[in-house]
């Protein structure tokens, strides 16, 4: 069962929830949430945007630190997902959930917060970056924390991370949210 904690927003609890009645066992960490609330409340009048919103849990946390200026638009190409994720926010009018390809995002671009999650991250890195503004915050969450430079992952070097801590149009870092989970974040340099 999922509980209320201190520190949860109650509308992630409530999407957490929309996930575990769907079955849906992909919603973001709550470490890496709490790096979604941040992020979006450091540009309160900003346009924040996430590509795969699943049952909507990532898409919570990005809306705990948004601000009264801002507006957030996520996109799922899983009809059922984004119809239930739809429901956690259609009390407020800054939220937009798009049903179809991550690419419906580019009418809605530059962002100055993408979490990339769905669509893009993994088959057109070029393509997000360019969705960012300058100044605009990447975050990419799910990679395995690696000691090795370049880092490395099944024992391959991992080109999918480097590619994004390497872009020479961003500034990146790789932190950790978990002892076995780690998160690219990057600014978008001007
Ligand atoms: C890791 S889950 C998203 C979890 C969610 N962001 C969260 O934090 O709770 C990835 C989601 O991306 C969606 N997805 C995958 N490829 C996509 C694409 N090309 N366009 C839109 N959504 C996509 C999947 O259907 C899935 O629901």
């Amino acid at each position: 069962m999922i509980m209320a904690q201190r520190g949860v927003p109650p509308r992630v609890v409530t999407a957490e929830r929309a996930a575990a009645d769907a079955g849906f066992a992909q919603g973001c960490s709550r470490e890496a949430g709490r790096l979604l609330g941040m992020a979006a409340a450091a540009k309160p009048h900003g346009v924040i945007a996430e590509s795969g919103t699943g049952s909507g849990v990532g898409t919570a946390w990005l809306h705990s630190g948004l601000g009264a200026g801002a507006r957030l638009v996520t996109v799922e190409r899983d009809e059922e997902l984004a119809r239930g994720a739809a429901g956690v926010f259609a009390d407020d009018d800054r939220v937009r959930v798009l049903t179809g390809d991550w690419r419906l995002l580019e009418q809605h671009a530059p962002f100055d917060v993408f979490f990339c999650d769905g669509g893009g991250k993994r088959d057109d890195p070029g393509g997000v970056i360019e969705l960012l503004a300058p100044g605009g915050i990447l975050i990419l969450d799910d990679f395995t924390p690696s000691p090795h430079w370049p880092p490395r992952f099944e024992g391959e070097v991992d080109q999918l991370r480097l590619a994004y801590l390497t872009h020479p149009t961003l500034q990146a870092t790789e932190v950790l949210t978990a002892p076995d989970a780690s998160a690219i974040i990057a600014t978008r340099r001007f």
